[in-house]
């Protein structure tokens, strides 16, 4: 009997026909391009062998128990935060990400935000549409110098290192935090591995590349933001709950020099209000990853992984391994 597989909703063509092109599988995919609602996706994922799951899916332990026997939840991205893995864990249920694929577009993304927070280039665009360029002014939307000023990573890891190693077109002085050292970092960018205060209180430019849990929720919040230069551009092209949303509005709020480059949010897709009404923030939403190749590999890495999973083999983006313990 083909065995089961639901996409929650529609992901590129080519991890679609990765799956369907595989023998003894059933696909169906979602065919509204929208999140499905909880109560949905609890029906959704009964009976299924594999789910493939986005990261806008909150795969919570309702949904994990509503799949009883479903042996893996592919999650299309290298973000697994929406899904609880210990719940999936103890149910022995496999959970896969993408990692690697699109490291490199994520860093393009971040530079993008940087540059636009410290130039002003969203603010300035909507000057020009809005007729108000009446001519050059030596003081017509300063910005903040780039090349030679110091680059602060939070989280140096595939993204966080892509994001650094961008920098030294830019003679950037780059520092990081990280549990670990990174060697190649050193040796490629010369940074320096400090603590997270001194990070804080050093850096022109400082962007968040850590995955979202537990200890890194709120990782910077208004403890955090005094410690910063009022002059500080920060981006944030990991997950929004890293940052306390309402503590970085009123310190962008209170320091009109200061800027912000979002791609992601607190509570997704809602914002804090406010944060749309200042000038001294970009919001995008949520498009680290959003070229058609990088989305196309992210949809077959889930489908490779998917289909090892439900065919007994390890799949070789497994979050979990745990779960395979007293397998033999
Ligand atoms: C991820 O894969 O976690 C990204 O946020 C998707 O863009």
């Amino acid at each position: 009997m083909a065995q089961r597989i639901y996409v929650t909703q529609p992901i590129p063509e080519a991890g679609i026909s990765k799956l369907t092109a595989a023998t003894g599988v059933d696909v169906e995919v979602n065919p509204d391009d929208r999140v499905l609602t909880h109560e949905e996706l609890v029906k959704a994922v009964r009976g299924r062998a594999g789910v493939l799951c986005l990261l806008t899916d909150r795969i919570d332990a309702d949904v994990l128990q509503a799949a009883d026997g479903c042996k893996v939840f592919a999650n299309y991205a290298v973000g697994h935060d929406n899904i609880d893995v210990a719940e999936a864990t103890r149910l022995k249920m496999l959970v896969t990400n993408t990692p690697g694929v699109l490291t490199e577009a994520t860093a393009d993304l971040a530079w993008a935000l940087l540059f636009s927070a410290a130039r002003r280039i969203v603010e300035a665009d909507r000057f020009v549409r809005e007729g108000r360029f009446v001519g050059w002014g030596p003081t017509l939307l300063l910005g903040a110098d780039i090349t030679g000023r110091t680059l602060g990573i939070i989280g140096a890891g595939r993204i966080g290192t892509a994001m650094a190693l961008r920098s030294v077109g830019f003679g950037m002085n780059v520092i990081y935090t990280d549990l670990e050292r990174n060697a190649t970092l050193e040796e490629k960018t010369n940074a320096r591995k400090v603590e997270l205060d001194e990070l804080l209180s050093e850096a022109d430019f400082i962007s968040t590349h850590v995955s979202l849990n537990e200890k890194t929720r709120h990782l910077i919040g208004s403890e955090q933001f005094a410690r910063m230069k009022p002059t500080v551009v920060l981006v944030n092209s990991s997950r929004g709950a890293i940052f306390d949303e309402q503590a970085l509005l009123e310190f962008l709020q209170r320091n009109p020099s200061a800027a912000a480059g979002l791609d992601v949010y607190e509570n997704e897709p809602e914002l804090t209000s406010g944060l749309s009404l200042l000038d001294n923030v970009v919001l995008l939403p949520h498009i680290g990853s959003a070229t058609v190749g990088t989305r196309s590999r992210m949809a077959v890495m889930a489908a490779e992984n998917l289909l090892k999973a439900i065919n007994e083999e390890t799949p070789p983006n497994l979050v979990n391994p745990e779960a395979l313990e007293g397998d033999s």
